[in-house]
């Protein structure tokens, strides 16, 4: 789509008097910046009042942009709807689960099932793309912004209604309902459609299956606030690809059914740069992303050029950091750097939000760095035709999310994505690229597939997972996976019933630990490794035990076990390892699924991107101190444009990218 790698950032040029726009364009150019997401807070600038607009102060920027080399990713205004509306119309304001409306003076306050607010959003819509469709700056669309941020459900009479018909395309009649439901629980049997009502404020846990279809309706519902636009643009400017900027591992919206709908799949990411371990969090969101539609290349479209605001504290960026961040997206798959955003705002709740241009001006870390790293990356646009190839792969899904997550479990403490990031830990210290894929996706071009925690989980995805096994996968599945079916009802006959056979074993009782509580295990070539959070009471049918408990009332029965499955090989953890275990574990299944992992000293992460003839090794040094690394063969390393033979010097926090010749 791209063949540069795109560079900028969101431009908010209507917080700014227009005498700051020319030098806007003017350090842009200076910054490298070819992109800016612009308008997407401006609904009340674009149509002071109701019907009347005003393109006017637009055409000029976007002109303005033209005229310096830096195209236009045009926001739809609709996540902020002027308080005009709000007056107007007053049923537009979304309403909490116990009954409380909220209101403007903040953003995003809508309710996505309202008609009016609908109506009002595809008219701005209709009215932007009419006007800027033959702007030959525009190069994106980008739709609302972060739907589902700090509102992803509204519990009014519309959403009421809406779920209602949603329901009965779901299920047809109420018999099928109410048996998905489990109604005859709690006396909650339904015999009309007008008895049903969302998940709001209730005296106990509401039926988890009533919740769990209300969490697929708020996804489909923000979704239809989405595709509604995309369908108006798509009309409008059909040349002109459409995207929505994601959150990545955001809970409430299932990603896997959104990012089908669009034409580049966008993310914003905020890291805490606290944590010592933020890259391993960034990484895994990067390859989320690649993942979502595919392995297609992808944008960063928001992340913070030093601190954010809206923490505790707000750690910074430290020197290097924003561009190791950087590069790390562009490894896995990314082809456009983004920034939220251009000039940080003098007023408002983000004032003290860093930006590309900081409040102090060009003379500042953070401006030479974006500046850097702007002129830096038009170096790297050949790789925009490349990708990112994976062999392993982690089974991930929303729906099995919000079932494992709601309350009355074993333990309610089972939270997916630290898990599954504990994994994915392993994995990246590994040097590993790793796609997420959805449960029924195939699986077949990858050597080894984790599935963590898959409690829920529908009969197509049980057949397909078994699949790959039996053609020579190697997959492991842990505890608290197979439980139930997609209606969150038990799969009888020993868990995880449907995974009997493939596993070789089944599982009588679960034995979830308290806080304070530990186990450990011992492995087959006498390994010790403390575990903690979940152990339980596993029967061998034709598994082999890999490791065993050594306390409790499951001391020596099984805790990992290992059993062929046609072709294939299938896995089953009944416990959560501490770091040291599941490195073993990983050891081992690499082994198995013979896997070549790629050693680099402490603190660098290596990735590489490669099309039919070249490849890019990318070399990201986080630790303080300078590393090197050994290389096969000659490269070229590209940001110093300088030849490399047999050996890489990394200095502290330094980036490489080094091209070299397809083997
Ligand atoms: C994002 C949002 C931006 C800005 C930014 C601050 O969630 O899309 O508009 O608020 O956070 O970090």
């Amino acid at each position: 789509m791209f063949s540069q790698i795109q560079y900028g950032g969101d431009y908010n040029p209507d917080q700014w008097d227009e005498s700051v726009w020319l030098e806007d364009a003017r350090l842009m150019r200076e910054a490298g910046v070819n992109l800016v997401s612009l308008g997407i807070f401006s609904w009340a600038k674009l149509e002071p009042a109701s019907g009347q607009y005003d393109f006017a102060w637009l055409d000029r920027v976007m002109d303005l942009m033209h005229a310096h080399g830096v195209r236009v990713d045009l926001a739809t205004p609709t996540a902020s709807p002027p308080p005009w509306l709000v007056k107007q119309s007053p049923e537009i304001l979304p309403v909490t689960a116990d009954g409380v409306t909220l209101w403007h003076g903040a953003r995003r306050h809508y309710c996505p099932n309202s008609s009016v607010y609908r109506a009002h959003a595809a008219r701005i819509a209709t009215r932007l793309a009419e006007h800027a469709r033959a702007h030959p700056a525009l190069t994106l669309w980008h739709v609302d912004n972060e739907y589902g941020d700090h509102l992803a459900e509204c519990f009014c009479e519309r959403c009421t209604a809406a779920f209602r018909v949603w329901l009965e395309a779901r299920y047809q009649n109420l018999d099928n309902l109410n048996r998905a439901w489990s109604t005859a629980f709690w006396s909650q049997h339904y015999r009309e459609w007008a008895e049903i009502i969302p998940p709001r404020r209730a005296p106990a846990s509401v039926n988890p299956t009533q919740k769990l279809d209300w969490q697929r309706f708020c996804s489909d519902s923000f979704l239809a606030c989405f595709t509604e636009q995309a369908k108006i643009l798509r009309e409008l400017t059909p040349n002109i690809p459409v995207t929505t900027n994601f959150m990545h591992f955001f809970k409430s919206f299932d990603y896997w059914k959104w990012a089908a709908y669009e034409d580049i799949v966008s993310n914003d990411h905020y890291p805490d740069h606290s944590d010592p371990e933020w890259m391993i969090t960034a990484a895994m969101a990067c390859d989320l992303m690649r993942s979502l539609k595919q392995g297609e290349p992808w944008l960063l479209m928001e992340q913070a050029p030093s601190a954010v605001n809206w923490r505790g504290r707000n750690a910074p960026k430290r020197p290097g950091e924003m561009r190791l961040g950087s590069y790390q997206a562009v490894a896995r798959g990314a082809n456009g750097i983004m920034f939220f955003q251009w000039r940080a705002s003098q007023g408002g709740d983000e004032k003290f939000h860093s930006g590309m241009v900081p409040h102090v001006g060009t003379n500042s870390r953070i401006w030479r760095e974006v500046k850097q790293l702007g002129n830096e990356l038009r170096t790297l646009d050949a790789l925009t035709s490349s990708r990112v190839y994976a062999d392993v792969a982690i089974v991930f899904d929303w729906e099995n999310w919000w079932a494992l997550e709601l309350e009355s479990k074993p333990s309610t403490d089972l939270k997916l994505v630290p898990r599954v990031r504990a994994f994915y830990r392993e994995l990246y210290r590994r040097n590993l690229a790793v796609d997420f894929v959805r449960p029924d996706a195939d699986l077949s071009r990858y050597r080894l597939a984790l599935a963590p925690h898959l409690y829920l989980v529908n009969d197509a995805s049980v057949e397909n997972l078994k699949r790959y096994v039996a053609q020579g996968g190697v997959l492991l599945l842990n505890f608290f996976s197979g439980i139930v079916d997609e209606n969150d009802r038990v799969r009888l006959g020993g868990y995880p019933a449907p995974f009997r056979d493939m596993l070789g074993i089944w599982v009588e009782e679960f034995v979830p630990l308290m806080k304070e509580e530990s186990n450990s295990i011992v492995t087959d070539d006498e390994e010790n490794f403390a575990c903690a959070f979940w152990s339980e009471v596993i029967h061998i049918e034709s598994a082999e035990v890999l490791a065993r408990y050594l306390d409790d009332f499951v001391a020596d029965q099984p805790a990992l076990t290992r059993h062929q499955f046609g072709k294939g090989v299938s896995y089953y953890l009944g416990t959560e390892l501490e770091h040291g275990g599941i490195a073993w574990l990983m050891d081992r299944l690499c082994a198995e699924a013979k896997i070549q992992t790629r050693a680099a000293p402490r603190g660098v992460e290596l990735m590489t991107r490669a099309d039919d003839t070249r490849q890019w090794l990318f070399a990201l040094n986080f630790s303080d101190v300078e590393t090197e690394i050994p290389l096969d063969g000659i490269g070229i390393e590209l940001l110093e444009n300088k030849t490399v033979n047999g050996q890489l010097n990394l200095p502290a926090r330094g980036v490489a990218v080094v091209m070299v010749p397809r083997t």
